[in-house]
């Protein structure tokens, strides 16, 4: 079954989103180590690398249904913050935004009677679920941490353990 047109382009778009996402990571990650905050910098590097999984995970779709991509240029992503709380704040707001949305695609294949890419977008409505809650854990642990310099620096090692295994997402072949 070929997609439908607006489907279609609203997987073209998500996949525009994603890699702004993953710019979005990369450049607060930047931002984060040139502040001296290299656990949080960590943090957003390895949130950069799940996004190019993201957006590649709709590229192998389309290609696996036999659908055209076309990749649009991609916005510029801020390269200031004033705080590293208002990185994570930031980062949340911008999931909010990727949740609507995935929704919007996933209600848009629904409508048009794509099992198949309904069935494709509920990995990704539920890493949604995921991305938000560790978006809202990160402010709270941010706002915590407040002004004491020790509770920042034992905050940001915390940060620096994390590490990046990327994502299986299914319904895609090999
Ligand atoms: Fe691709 Fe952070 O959602």
């Amino acid at each position: 079954m070929k997609m439908t047109e607006k489907v279609r382009n609203l997987i073209n778009e998500q996949i525009n989103k994603e890699y702004f996402s993953a710019f979005l990571y990369l450049s607060m990650s930047d931002w984060l180590n040139q502040q001296e905050w290299p656990g949080a910098a960590n943090w957003m590097y390895v949130q950069y690398k799940e996004e190019i999984v993201h957006a590649e995970g709709f590229v192998r779709y389309m290609a696996m249904r036999g659908e055209k991509i076309e990749l649009k240029p991609i916005e510029e992503p801020k390269h200031e913050w004033n705080s590293v709380l208002e990185t994570f704040e930031e980062a949340l707001a911008h999931e909010k935004y990727i949740t609507a949305a995935i929704e919007k695609v996933a209600k848009a294949a629904e409508e048009d009677g794509d099992r198949a890419a309904k069935l494709f977008l509920d990995w990704y409505v539920l890493e949604q679920v995921e991305e938000e809650v560790n978006g809202e854990d990160n402010v709270m642990l941010w706002k915590k941490a407040g002004d004491h310099p020790g509770a920042l620096f034992s905050l940001d090692r915390q940060y620096a353990a994390r590490t990046f295994v990327a994502d299986e997402i299914p319904h895609l072949d090999n």
